[in-house]
């Protein structure tokens, strides 16, 4: 009988026999791959795993804390955290072509993760790099190249292949869902386990122009609403995703009070799939749109319009960018 427990026994003494006495380090993004992995291998070796969490800036609201705070509380696991938020947006100065956008954050998360790296080799000898690889990632860059070029999919938790390290994947063998259920086993908070997918890039390539300090808070703070509403009204089970968009280089008319403002439009783009690969736009009741639509113009002061989009995909992408 394959039970979650006896998955979770068997990784934990097969990365026990693999890594023996030596150390290993684990890049977090945040996301349920890493995260699983993670606690698996801590489960397994305790303090002689380190994880890496990089905060670059264009995460959601709270979910640095959810690492930091809640991560750890259920995990005990030894983190780093490394503060690079500023880095990130001067190296994303004047940048709006999307491509572009994820190569530079692609290349300075790996340059912030092997200063972390060297930092810790310093003070150690860290052999093991654990990354949480699924099953349907070994199958993918086995063979079958996909309609992986339409946009290069650049996942921020990628690392190089000049590392010195041999690699732990303890999640080779899953499925997401029998992640998700390793992850429940293992005592992670819902929050994480359930977590939607996110793209590494992050609110990066949710801001249609240039990434800029203001218009992140700008979009974190809609974001977090739409969330939050989602959340309430119990649909985050049907939607897969639902990237909130700021086109921050659009301005309407609005009216509000007595006075005429000037603001950005947000796109809602709530969608149902399977694999990402195909979606459609999820139908949202309209009373949560309108709380939603009211929530944002009122408490987000430079958002005076909220739009929906409604299109499947193909032709559209899930993300805008
Ligand atoms: P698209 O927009 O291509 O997105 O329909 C399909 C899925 O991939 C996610 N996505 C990304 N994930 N790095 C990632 O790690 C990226 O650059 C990236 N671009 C899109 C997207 O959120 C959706 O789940």
């Amino acid at each position: 009988q394959w039970t979650t427990s006896s998955i979770v026994d068997e990784q934990v003494a097969r990365i026990r026999e693999q890594v023996g006495n030596g150390k290993a380090i684990c890049g977090l993004s945040g996301g349920v791959d890493s995260a699983v992995a993670a606690a698996l291998v801590q489960r397994a070796i305790g303090d002689r795993l380190t994880c890496v969490f990089v905060d670059h800036g264009l995460l959601r609201a709270g979910e640095r804390a959810q690492v930091e705070r809640d991560y750890v509380a259920a995990t005990g696991i030894r983190l780093v955290t490394v503060d690079a938020r500023e880095r990130f947006l001067d190296a994303l100065k004047g940048v709006t072509d999307p491509e572009q956008k994820r190569k530079i954050i692609g290349r300075e998360f790996i340059r912030v993760f092997e200063q972390a790296e060297r930092d810790l080799k310093a003070e150690g000898d860290y052999e093991f790099l654990v990354q949480g690889t699924l099953y349907p990632d070994v199958v993918e860059s086995g063979g079958g190249a996909g309609t992986a070029n339409i946009k290069s999919h650049h996942n921020v938790g990628g690392l190089p292949d000049d590392l010195q390290f041999t690699l732990v994947e303890p999640l080779r063998a899953l499925f997401k869902d029998e992640v998700r259920r390793v992850g429940t086993e293992l005592g992670l908070p819902e929050t994480i386990v359930q977590r939607q997918p996110f793209p590494g890039p992050g609110l990066g390539i949710r801001i249609i122009g240039e990434v800029t300090q203001e218009r992140l808070d700008v979009l974190r703070k809609a974001d977090a609403i739409a969330r939050e509403e989602l959340t309430s009204a119990g649909l985050d089970r049907q939607i897969w995703q639902c990237p909130v968009v700021l086109l921050a280089d659009v301005r309407s008319v609005g009216v509000q009070g007595d006075g005429r403002t000037y603001g950005h439009p947000v796109v809602l783009r709530p969608v149902s799939s399977e694999d990402a690969m195909t979606a459609d736009w999820t139908r949202l009741p309209y009373e949560v749109l309108e709380r939603i639509s009211t929530r944002i113009t009122n408490e987000v002061a430079e958002v005076n319009r909220v739009v929906l989009d409604v299109t499947s995909k193909p032709p559209g992408t899930i993300e805008w960018e």
